[in-house]
């Protein structure tokens, strides 16, 4: 027979897996900001919520959070949490892992209720995919949700301020979704979607800090003609320009350590078999712990773009979409998170995270904090991206016993 905490850690993969049947695409899982399939996840844990004792509510973006009050009043909150959007073709625990683990470890603590609250979130964005910036849930908790953010549009010239109305959002109750001044630290357990905690053979991560990242839709322009009678000489082809770059791109992150670059998203015009190509657009994601060696990257890579474009008599039209600062996450509880994890007798690696989360976003406002489960074979952002029921064992674990251990502040900071 499973003992009562293996039960749960099943528990947590199991609704993960479940929730990954919440898809806006009947054939692979893909669920984007505020499409039909988040308001199923955000039934599927209301009711979970409800059941313990929570009063869920939605905020103005769109975030599901729900209270768990603590024994004394005015002792603090802390607040857990992780996203609900996915990429396209997505694995089932790239965030909403971080949800169900709170909620198994309130759970968790049975009859031991703590002394301070605690706040479970599930952001409604946080890959970008729709409207290719990241981060819309967890900025509206560090108010940080401005115009221009609410005039982009997606693919459909859908506005992100159109898609929260249309969802039954009110942009008026903006402030309401705002940190409460009461939340002293901000948790997230996320998986680690790379190698190294497999290859260590390690199930846990602590995360030191987080890679910068940014992100920029760039646009090569040029002219279309007919495929069969244009010499070569005479093109002015959109599309060999942006492949010349893509490999630049390429080379320069190979060759410049610890950057990587991705560029994910390629849209050819007119896109037919015999007519040159006269405008691609694409996505470019670049990514490094060293802020200044990312901006110098970006630069290096746009003035190469435009000598690409240049001497192929193509225009090059670039837009920043992101600039995310790398963020150290908090010295005491990335401390108290690896005491955590040792008392519960594991191994936790202490190690930098290449990927985004919403606690790099948290952290500007809230000392937060990270705690990495393996990624087997490191598969992430694919269908086949999984995760050990040992190593969710090992994380509720490290969990409850950090959540035990924890001391608020004596008076809860104002942190806003
Ligand atoms: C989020 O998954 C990101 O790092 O892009
Ligand atoms: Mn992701
Ligand atoms: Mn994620």
């Amino acid at each position: 027979m499973k003992s009562t905490a293996s039960f749960r850690a099943h528990k947590v993969v199991e609704a993960c897996q479940e929730i990954a049947g919440f898809s806006d695409n009947p054939a692979y899982l893909v669920r984007t900001y505020l499409s039909p399939a988040t308001r199923r996840v955000h039934d599927f844990l209301r009711s979970w919520m409800d059941r313990l004792g929570m009063r869920p509510s939605i905020d103005a973006v769109g975030n599901l959070r729900g209270l768990y009050p603590g024994k004394r009043q005015n002792a603090g909150r802390l607040l857990i949490g992780s996203h609900i959007d996915t990429v396209p073709n997505a694995g089932a625990f790239d965030g909403v892992l971080g949800v169900i683990m709170g909620l198994a470890l309130i759970e968790g603590l049975e009859a031991d209720r703590l002394d301070y609250d605690i706040e479970i979130v599930a952001f409604s964005e946080e890959e970008g995919v729709r409207f290719g910036v990241p981060f819309i849930g967890s900025r509206a908790l560090i108010g940080d949700i401005d115009a221009p953010l609410l005039q982009l549009t997606d693919p459909r010239g859908v506005s992100v301020a159109q898609a929260m109305e249309s969802f039954g959002l009110n942009l008026s109750e903006l402030h309401a979704a705002l940190l409460n001044p009461a939340t002293f630290a901000f948790l997230e357990f996320h998986i680690e979607q790379g190698p190294v905690l497999d290859q260590l053979n390690a199930p846990l991560g602590i995360v030191e800090a987080i890679a910068g990242q940014s992100r920029y839709e760039l646009t090569f322009h040029g002219k279309a003609n007919h495929a069969g009678t244009t010499p070569m000489s005479l093109r002015h082809d959109a599309l060999t320009g942006a492949a010349e770059w893509i490999g630049a791109v390429e080379q320069q992150a190979r060759i410049t350590n610890g950057l990587v670059a991705t560029v994910g998203r390629l849209e050819v015009t007119p896109g037919a078999t015999n007519v040159i190509p006269s405008e691609v657009r694409l996505s470019l994601d670049l990514r490094h712990t060293d802020d200044a060696t990312r901006h110098a990257a970006a630069d290096d890579m746009e003035a190469n773009g435009r000598q690409i474009a240049s001497t192929r008599g193509l225009q090059l039209s670039l837009q920043k979409k992101l600039d995310q600062p790398a963020i150290p996450l908090d010295r005491g509880l990335r401390d108290s998170l690896a005491a955590a994890v040792a008392a519960t007798g594991r191994d936790g690696h202490r190690m930098n995270s290449g990927a985004g989360h919403d606690a790099m976003v948290l952290a500007r406002k809230l000392p937060s904090a990270m705690l990495f489960l393996r990624s087997p074979a490191g598969i992430s952002h694919h269908p086949d991206e999984t995760v050990l029921v040992e190593d969710v064992q090992a994380a509720l674990d490290a969990g409850l016993y950090f959540l035990k251990h924890l001391n608020p502040p004596p008076t809860v900071q104002k942190n806003l």
